[in-house]
């Protein structure tokens, strides 16, 4: 019997092996989940009845690792950003004046850039080697995205092989994945008809055709593609953005044939003017132009800001309004409490997308609006962001319109007070809150999603619907809960006797909590919430602590008044007075340190990565003074910071080096005091392999 029991458990073991792999590395499953439930199931009875067959490496005793999502994750080799926005032509000529300030040109000189039609799809890179297309993956968070490359290749504009001769090491090749509005309304057409999802505007079933499991649902989809930047490349074919696009089209990729290059803020107007106009004719939707730097040397100098290019900037078109009626107005209660009015609408269409709910900002809008409920609104929505109400029609109030009463008391079961903020400087502010703090059972949740959210700790399968049914039970009541879950499922929740939950399902559940015990310091640090303090401002504190430790000592520092972790924090970059008296007050009160503290006990907090470039100065503390003659003061420290610098505003006995130019005082004084090492600009562009420009 054992013998039988050996090997039937041996091709359960192969079955599942063969069938993860199906599912999870080729989106190709070939049986049920309730199959597959079933051999699970069958593995697990022979393990539990003859424990001596159970193996470390059995599927029934796996942790973690595997993909929870639909598709396996990709980490960019160079990360895909955003693009800045701008509406008005002063916002075009700011950009400009910012561009020429920061490469220091002379007023005469001219800038010459692209000016390409801002496709309105889903962004895509294109990992070729050796010429040989090798994954498409998404955009993701823009550092992770997902791995699409079955569905790629079945995406007609996209060339599983780089036209041309020549095959470049690698290319990582960028631009947007689309569909017609021809193509999209036919495809709704046929969806309607069959009864399946019909797509809200062709970015959405774009998002739509290119996720989808099986990849010959992607292949009966009109997707196209437009390229237009690129991220990894072993070596660049051209100097400038324009020539890069005559590269990518000779390379087999369509490019915009409506790009156009400008060399004066007029002719970029004139040409986002004249886009505009033609917009309604085109067959695709586009939400504006984006302007590039056409040199490359320059792009590579001026560099990011935070996650937007210095050297592009997305000029959108104005936004789309409509006309509808306020039902009813409530208020939304955030994760730090602020109160948000939000007009439920009766829906309507604005632009192709159908809104039912508009943002009223605040007490102070409302008031400035006078919106009543009954009221006749102009809506609006732009680009990404919340539909917002503009104004009011008067002339079709309803009589018996009262003014909108803002309540004194938060909408939740325990009712606390609303209260006005105050500013730093000791004036009303614009923002309401409840005062309930975390126990206002709004703040929790809302703080419980924040945690889960794809920015955070991203737990696949636990999103806003399962964080407020976990939340009602009692299951959760806090982050750290969720760790734990597992092991009270078994004694008491049961999660899978719950409607809506199988055995696979809660399986899947908890593999995500689980591959999410490893997390980095800076997703750690962005899911505690603590106000101000968002996804950069948390990567600028793990860059600076490098590791949990490190941030947790010294928030205790800071916390308990000590001047010197205050000093260290102030020196980071991009840290101000705002972050400090965040953190100061968040890691003051127990409740939070409690939290924290259980949460860590949870998880592992992998230390900060480092900065993508090695160089001389990674790492260091740097600290410029005096007056530089070969780039800007903000080129320097955006360089410096590149290359995994810090840079400080003053010397300490932390600093590592002083790059001091002519006119230098008080702080290359004390720079020799203490006997850090000073350089020249000259000789801190040649450490730092820079080479000498004009
Ligand atoms: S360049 C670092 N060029 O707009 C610069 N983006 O708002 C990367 N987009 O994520 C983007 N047309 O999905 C660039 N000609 C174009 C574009 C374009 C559309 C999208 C893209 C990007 C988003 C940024």
């Amino acid at each position: 019997m054992r013998h039988d029991a050996a090997a039937r458990a041996a091709q359960l073991r192969a079955q599942i092996a063969h069938h993860n792999r199906q599912y999870h590395e080729l989106d190709r499953p070939e049986i049920s989940d309730a199959d597959y439930d079933a051999l699970m199931g069958e593995l697990r009875a022979l393990e539990r009845e003859h424990p001596e067959l159970l193996t470390p490496d059995s599927p029934t005793q796996r942790v973690g690792a595997a993909p929870s999502g639909k598709f396996a994750k990709v980490r960019h080799a160079v990360p895909m950003l955003s693009l800045a926005n701008a509406f008005a032509a002063e916002d075009v000529a700011g950009f400009l004046d910012r561009v020429r300030r920061f490469l220091k040109l002379e007023a005469a000189e001219p800038i010459e850039l692209t000016a390409e039609p801002k496709i309105d799809g889903l962004s895509l890179s294109l990992r070729y080697e050796r010429g040989v297309l090798v994954r498409g993956a998404t955009r993701g968070d823009g550092t992770e995205g997902e791995d699409v490359t079955a569905n790629v290749r079945r995406v007609s504009d996209i060339p599983a092989k780089m036209h041309g001769r020549g095959k470049p090491g690698v290319c990582e090749i960028r631009g947007e994945v689309y569909m017609t509005r021809a193509a999209f309304l036919k495809l709704n057409e046929e969806q309607s008809a069959a009864g399946r999802t019909v797509f809200a505007n062709p970015r959405n079933s774009a998002a739509g055709s290119l996720r989808q499991l099986d990849p010959e649902v992607t292949a009966s989809r009109p997707l196209r593609f437009l390229a237009y930047a690129w991220g990894e490349m072993s070596e660049l074919p051209a100097a400038s953005q324009w020539d890069m696009l005559h590269w990518l089209n000779a390379r087999g990729f369509h490019t915009n044939p409506l790009s156009r290059l400008c060399r004066s803020l007029e002719e970029l107007l004139a040409f986002h003017h004249g886009i505009e106009l033609e917009r309604a004719r085109l067959d695709y939707d586009i939400d504006g132009v984006v302007y590039k730097v056409n040199r490359l040397d320059w792009q590579r100098r001026l560099g990011f800001a935070g996650r937007d290019p210095r050297w592009a900037l997305a000029h959108k078109f104005p936004a789309q309004k409509a006309v509808t009626v306020v039902n009813a107005i409530e208020l939304q209660v955030g994760r730090t409490g602020a109160l948000t009015p939000v007009a439920k609408l009766a829906p309507v269409n604005v632009g192709g997308v159908v809104v039912s709910n508009a943002t009223l900002h605040n007490e102070d809008y409302i008031r400035e609006l006078d919106v009543r409920i009954g009221d006749t609104v102009t809506v609006q929505r732009a680009g990404d962001v919340i539909p917002q109400v503009l104004g009011v029609v008067l002339e079709r109030r309803p009589r018996e319109a009262d003014p909108f009463r803002f309540p004194k008391s938060c909408p939740c079961p325990l009712a606390t007070a609303v209260v006005r903020e105050v500013t730093a400087t000791g004036e009303a502010g614009a923002v309401s809150r409840c005062s309930g703090e975390l126990a206002c059972p709004h703040q929790r949740i809302e703080h419980l999603r924040h945690f889960v959210s794809r920015r955070a700790f991203d737990i696949e399968g636990l999103g806003e619907k399962q964080i407020n049914l976990f939340y009602e039970n009692g299951w959760i009541a806090e982050p750290a809960d969720i760790f734990t879950l597992e092991a009270r499922n078994d004694a008491s929740i049961k999660l899978q006797e719950h409607e809506g939950f199988g055995e696979t399902s809660v399986r899947k559940l908890f593999e995500a909590i689980r591959a999410r015990r490893t997390i980095s310091l800076e997703r750690f640090i962005f899911s505690l919430g603590v106000r101000h303090v968002g996804e950069t401002t948390a990567r600028a504190l793990a860059r600076g602590y490098g590791t949990y430790p490190a941030f947790r000592e010294a928030c205790r520092h800071l916390a308990e008044g000590n001047a010197e972790a205050r000093q260290e924090l102030d020196a980071m970059d991009q840290i101000g007075d705002t972050v400090i008296a965040s953190l100061t007050a968040y890691f003051s009160e127990s409740h939070n340190t409690g939290r924290v503290d259980q949460l860590a006990a949870q998880v592992r907090i992998l230390a900060a990565e480092r900065p993508a470039t090695e160089s001389p100065i990674t790492g260091k503390t740097l600290v410029f003074t005096g007056r530089l003659e070969r780039m800007t003061r903000d080129e320097a420290k955006a360089l410096a910071e590149r290359l995994g610098a810090a840079v400080s505003g003053s010397v300490s006995k932390k600093t590592d080096l002083v790059v001091a130019g002519p006119e230098a005082g008080s702080k290359l004084t004390k720079a020799q005091e203490l006997g850090v090492q000073v350089l020249d600009e000259g000789a801190f562009l040649e450490l730092v392999g820079e080479s000498p420009r004009k």
